[in-house]
C-alpha cells in the first residue's frame, strides 16, 4: 500500500521488548514501543505519524476530559502457525468505528491512516506479536475531540491514535455474571451501539457492586422492563438453546455489533447449526434451563474471544451450567482459532496480512 510508505516514522531509542513476561501478559498492561497518532484540524485529517510510545500532553481544558467525546475499537493480529502474522477483520472495526463517530459527531477516519496506519505500526512491531498459545496482539485504535473550550459542541480538532499490546485471555476462568434490575446500559435511540468510552464509565459502579457479591460480569437487561438481555458490557452473549444458538439482536440499536459476535454467528451457520438473532427473555432462559434444553451459554469478543459462562444469577435463582462438557462454544472457539493461526482454510477472508 503506497499510502503506508508515506507515515513519517521517528523511531524510539531502545526496546521495551526484552522486558517482557509473554508468560504473563496479562490484558492491557504492556505496551509496544510505537505508537500511531493523526491530527484532525482545519476540517481535515493531517499526515499521521509513528513515534515513540510515550505520554501526551493536554490542556486542562480539553473537551474530552469534560464532555467524552471518545471512542475506540479493539482488534487482534495474531501470529501464524507458520510465523506469518495477520490482522482479524480489521474493516469491519473501520466501519464500526465510523459508525461510532457518526453517533458522536465525530470525523470519520479513512482506510489509509486506519488499516494502512495499524499496518504499518505492525510490521514495526512484528516481534511483539506472541507466539504463546491464546495470546494476540490487541490493537487499540481510539479517537477524540482536542478542542481546549468548555462550551459543550462538538471539537472542532480531534487526535486519532492506534496502540498496540500483547496481550494473553481476558477471562481466565468460566465466568459467573448476574442480571442487572437496577441500572441500565442503553435505551433506543441512546449510545449503546457506538464504542465510546460512557459506555464503559457508565458500567463501572453496577459492575463493582456485582464483584462485590462474587460476580465477574453483569448481564444488562432492556430499560423497560429489564425483561429482556442485552450484552454483558465487555462482551456479546450467546445461549444455546434445544440445538439453536441464540443472541440478542441488534435491531434496535441498544448493543455492540460485536466482530466476534458476527464471526460466531457466521461459523456457526458454516456448521449447520441454526443462529437466532431476536429478543430473549430472562423467563424464556429460565423455562428453558428448568427443561434441561439450555445447555451452554457463552460471551464473545476481540478481547475475551469466547469465554464460557458458569452460572447466570437471576434475583435469587441460580442458572447453573459444565463448561467443561461445552461441545458448541468449543467447537466454535476451536475453528475461530483455526482460521487465526492459519490451519482453517479462511473461507470467509478474514485475515489481512501484517505483511504484503
Ligand atoms: C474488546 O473486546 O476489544 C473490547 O473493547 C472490550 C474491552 C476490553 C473494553
Amino acid at each position: 500500500m503506497e499510502f503506508m510508505e508515506t507515515i513519517k516514522v521517528t523511531k524510539a531509542a531502545t526496546s521495551k521488548l526484552r522486558e517482557v513476561d509473554f508468560n504473563n501478559l496479562g490484558f492491557g498492561r504492556y505496551f509496544t514501543d510505537h505508537m500511531l497518532m493523526a491530527k484532525y484540524q482545519d476540517g481535515r485529517w493531517q499526515a499521521p505519524e509513528i513515534l515513540p510510545y510515550g505520554p501526551i500532553c493536554f490542556d486542562p481544558a480539553m473537551a474530552t476530559l469534560h464532555y467524552g467525546q471518545s471512542i475506540f475499537e479493539g482488534v487482534k493480529a495474531f501470529r501464524m502457525q507458520d510465523g506469518r502474522s495477520a490482522i482479524f477483520r480489521p474493516y469491519e472495526n473501520l466501519k464500526r468505528f465510523n459508525r461510532s463517530a457518526h453517533r458522536m459527531e465525530m470525523p470519520e477516519i479513512s482506510e489509509d491512516i486506519f488499516i494502512g496506519g495499524m499496518r504499518k505500526l505492525l510490521q514495526m512491531e512484528d516481534k511483539w506479536i506472541p507466539h504463546e498459545v491464546e495470546h494476540a496482539m490487541y490493537i487499540r485504535p481510539f479517537m477524540f475531540g482536542t478542542n481546549e473550550l468548555l462550551g459543550v459542541m462538538p471539537s472542532s480538532s480531534y487526535l486519532f491514535m492506534i496502540i498496540l499490546s500483547p496481550v494473553g485471555p481476558y477471562y481466565a476462568a468460566p465466568m459467573r455474571i448476574q442480571v442487572e434490575e437496577k441500572y441500565v446500559r442503553a435505551v433506543e435511540g441512546g449510545i449503546g451501539r457506538a464504542k465510546t468510552a460512557g459506555n464503559y464509565a457508565a458500567s463501572l459502579h453496577p459492575f463493582a457492586i456485582a464483584q462485590k457479591n462474587g460476580f465477574d460480569q453483569i448481564l444488562w437487561t432492556d430499560a423497560h422492563e429489564h425483561k429482556y438481555v442485552q450484552e454483558c458490557g465487555t462482551i456479546n452473549i450467546f445461549f444455546l438453546v434445544d440445538g439453536r444458538l441464540i443472541t440478542p439482536s441488534l435491531a434496535n440499536g441498544t448493543i455492540l455489533e460485536g466482530v466476534t459476535r458476527d464471526s460466531v454467528i457466521k461459523v456457526a451457520r458454516d456448521i449447520g447449526i441454526p443462529v437466532e438473532e431476536r429478543n430473549i427473555s430472562i423467563l424464556e432462559l429460565i423455562e428453558a434451563h428448568q427443561a434441561g434444553l439450555f445447555t451452554e451459554a457463552f460471551g464473545t469478543g476481540t478481547a475475551a474471544t469466547i469465554s464460557k459462562v458458569q452460572e447466570i444469577r437471576y434475583k435469587d435463582r441460580s442458572l447453573l451450567f459444565e463448561p467443561l462438557q461445552f461441545k458448541l462454544a468449543d467447537t466454535l472457539k476451536a475453528k475461530l482459532t483455526g482460521i487465526r493461526d492459519g490451519i482453517e482454510p479462511d473461507v470467509h477472508n478474514w485475515m489481512l496480512p501484517v505483511f504484503e
